[in-house]
């Protein structure tokens, strides 16, 4: 198991504007975007690289560029795709599934009501992203439903996740490393976590 905080002073600068309640719609969208790309930078700091051959306008030469297969991000609705934003500037080509997953309100059992992913997941690094992981139960069901569709190269990515999650993530999928900015202190009675941030869709959108 591996469980990374990308603690970057830009980061938590970021996030503390984002955790205040003050902040608006606007910029609470616009800073998860600035986030992603920072977060991106690390979840894929270690990609392998090939040496290609160009050519300059001053001639040829040998250069690196990414090896492999295109990465695969997979966002989990609705708040993934604040997330997925910030990555996809970040490294346009990427190939993208969305999986519509909300927890139920009073169980906090993860309700699946959309999936669409590349149908050749197989070798690819697929990079989850969520901003949050509160009892990971709609990461750990994202990650499972993409795993039965041939995924076995699969990070986490987040924002935000209280130890409780960590603790359920890594145990229900050992074998994918968490990237987050911050590990927060717990879940309260209603699964949402402390100090946290609020319900992220609800924020990234104003549909509270
Ligand atoms: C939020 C969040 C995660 C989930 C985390 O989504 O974006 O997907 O909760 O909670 P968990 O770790 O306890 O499963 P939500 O269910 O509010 O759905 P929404 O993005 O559609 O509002
Ligand atoms: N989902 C959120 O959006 N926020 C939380 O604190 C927990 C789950």
């Amino acid at each position: 198991m591996s469980v990374t905080v990308v603690d970057h002073p830009l980061v938590q600068h970021k996030l503390t504007i984002m955790r205040d309640k003050a902040t608006s719609t606007a910029g609470f969208r616009r800073l998860l975007r600035e986030i992603a790309h920072l977060l991106c930078y690390e979840v894929t700091r270690d990609l392998e690289v090939i040496e290609i051959e160009i050519e300059t306008p001053l001639g040829p030469t040998n250069a690196p560029t990414l090896k492999g297969k295109k990465l695969v991000f997979a966002s989990i609705l609705r708040a993934g795709n604040g997330l997925l934003e910030g990555m996809l500037d970040l490294v346009p080509a990427a190939r993208v599934a969305h999986i519509g997953i909300y927890r139920d309100h009073e169980t906090l059992e993860p309700v699946e009501y959309y999936f669409k992913a590349p149908s050749d997941l197989k070798d690819r690094l697929v990079i989850v992203v969520d901003p949050m992981l509160a009892t990971a139960n709609s990461s750990i069901a994202a990650v499972t439903r993409l795993k039965e569709r041939g995924a076995d190269h699969l990070r986490f990515l987040c924002l935000l996740a209280a130890p409780e999650g960590i603790e359920a993530f890594t145990r229900a999928h050992p074998d994918v490393p968490v990237f987050t900015a911050a590990i927060d202190s717990h879940l309260n009675e209603k699964g949402y976590i402390v100090p946290g941030l609020g319900d992220a869709g609800d924020r990234m959108y104003g549909t509270k």
